[in-house]
């Protein structure tokens, strides 16, 4: 039967081109999956031979959309060559540019959106059959985690989607709009997914979602359980040595997901909380839903029960009407709070968003100025943070084969990277690492074998 589609549609070749968020990588590997059984696809490496190419785009940050047109333009020269070829634009950019892309881009065959995707084999049966363009991109109300194959295991960590979208529509955020509305996948499903997942040789679950603390999804018991309670019942699966969460709001942390850092051995201690600003002005006309000092009681009671908690955050320099004053106020939160890392954005206005309709009115060159200052002392935190493991032994899961010959990646239960001299057969491995050395971005080390 596969076989037969497969010649049917004359498909054998898939390139995935993902940009953006860990969702969006997610998704990407669902996609593929859900080729593979569908047409048998396999997944390849670069474009060129590819039968169908697709796109899993993010419209988050500036350019976006430009990115996509350049990028299709690359395609739609082997598209020339090969007029079978099927090109599809999802994600984000998909969802929010819809028949504009194929108006700009006449060669793209599909638009979809992230909430459209399982229908992406059949989206190809019918314009192979009726030769017709086909943009799908409303929001449905089944639920497309029904409608999508089992996860196939990818290596030692496993991702697992259990709630999508966002309704805290912050004034710069798109996000609200590309995913839509917040909804949380059943406890039983996430379970069976996370089980699939051990089997298939993971030892570390990373939960997904937008706001991924907002989860409040149907239990077992009929009941609503909030996030929380689906970490321990995930903790007590048989086989998971590590877990993770991300992308957590301040809004949605209780007090109980702080002390889950104390309760669950398998819980990790790493967070990244999002805070955007560290001015209160900027933090309300952001929509943001708390103060600086609601954000500092957070991080104490976490620190409280956690105290070696690694911390990272999001950072937003150059919003509408953003003064030195505010901006003082961003680099005190950062002095104050010591993140392990961050990432830091200029403001750019994206369209339909309520902030894009007020003027852009920081200059430029001021927002270059506030972005470099931000990174020198957020870069200054994480060289501090990384050198303060040099000399110590640590736990790191070997996850990977590493660019550099004979080396292999991992990373340690706060979340930092470590290459090391290792072997391949040590992945899904936790091991005893020695730092050696420190760098801007990761660590170097050494293995300790039991023979030492
Ligand atoms: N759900 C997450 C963030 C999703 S977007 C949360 O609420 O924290 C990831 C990051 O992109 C945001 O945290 C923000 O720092 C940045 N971002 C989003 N919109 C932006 C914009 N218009 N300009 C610059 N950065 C933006
Ligand atoms: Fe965007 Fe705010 Fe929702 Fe995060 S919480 S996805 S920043 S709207
Ligand atoms: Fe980007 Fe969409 Fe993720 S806009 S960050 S791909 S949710």
């Amino acid at each position: 039967m596969k076989q037969e589609s497969q010649k049917l549609l004359g498909l054998d070749r898939l390139f995935i081109k993902t940009y953006g968020c860990q969702m969006n990588e997610y998704d990407s590997g669902r996609m593929a999956d859900m080729m593979k059984q569908a047409y048998g696809l396999r997944l390849v490496a670069t474009p060129d031979q590819a039968d169908v190419i697709l796109m899993n785009t993010c419209s988050v940050r500036e350019k976006a959309e430009e990115k996509v047109y350049s990028e299709l333009g690359r395609y739609k020269k082997l598209k020339e060559k090969r007029p079978d070829m099927i090109i599809g634009v999802g994600g984000c950019v998909g969802q929010q540019e819809g028949e504009r892309i194929q108006k700009r881009a006449p060669y793209v065959d599909i638009v979809f959106g992230p909430q459209t995707y399982h229908r992406l084999p059949e989206m190809i049966k019918e314009i192979r059959r009726d030769r017709v363009c086909l943009t799908e991109i409303d929001m449905p109300e089944i639920e497309k985690f029904d409608h999508l194959p089992k996860a196939e295991s990818h290596g030692a960590v496993g991702c697992v989607t259990i709630m999508e979208g966002c309704d805290k529509f912050c004034t710069f955020c798109v996000v609200p709009y590309t995913r839509g509305a917040e909804i949380s996948r059943p406890v039983t499903d996430i379970l069976d997914e996370c089980r699939e997942l051990l089997a298939g040789g993971a030892v570390e679950i990373s939960l997904l979602g937008q706001n991924v603390n907002a989860y409040r999804g149907p239990g077992p018991d009929e009941e609503e359980w909030d996030f929380t309670m689906l970490l321990y019942a995930v903790a007590a699966l048989p086989g998971l040595q590590r877990l993770r969460f991300s992308t957590s709001h301040p809004m949605e942390m209780t007090s109980e997901l702080c002390v889950a850092f104390a309760e669950i051995p398998q819980l990790m201690p790493y967070l990244h909380l999002p805070v955007q600003s560290g001015s209160d002005h900027l933090l309300k006309v952001m929509h943001r839903g708390h103060d600086r000092e609601t954000y500092f009681r957070i991080i104490d009671e976490l620190r409280q029960h956690c105290p070696d908690i690694a911390l990272s955050s999001d950072f937003i320099v150059g919003y509408p009407g953003e003064s030195d004053e505010d901006f003082e106020q961003t680099l005190d939160l950062v002095r104050r709070v010591h993140y392990d890392s961050a990432f830091c954005f200029k403001y750019s206005p994206r369209p339909g968003t309520p902030a894009s309709k007020v003027e852009d009115s920081v200059p430029e060159a001021v927002k270059d100025a506030r972005l470099q200052q931000l990174l020198t002392l957020t870069r200054e935190q994480t060289r501090e943070a990384m050198q303060s493991q040099v000399g110590k032994t640590v736990a790191v899961l070997v996850e990977k084969e590493s660019r550099d010959a004979g080396d292999m990646a991992g990373r340690t239960a706060d979340f930092k990277i470590v290459h090391f001299k290792g072997q391949k057969r040590q992945i899904g491995q936790i091991m005893p690492v020695r730092i050696t050395e420190a760098y801007g971005q990761s660590l170097r080390g050494e293995l300790i074998l039991a023979d030492d």
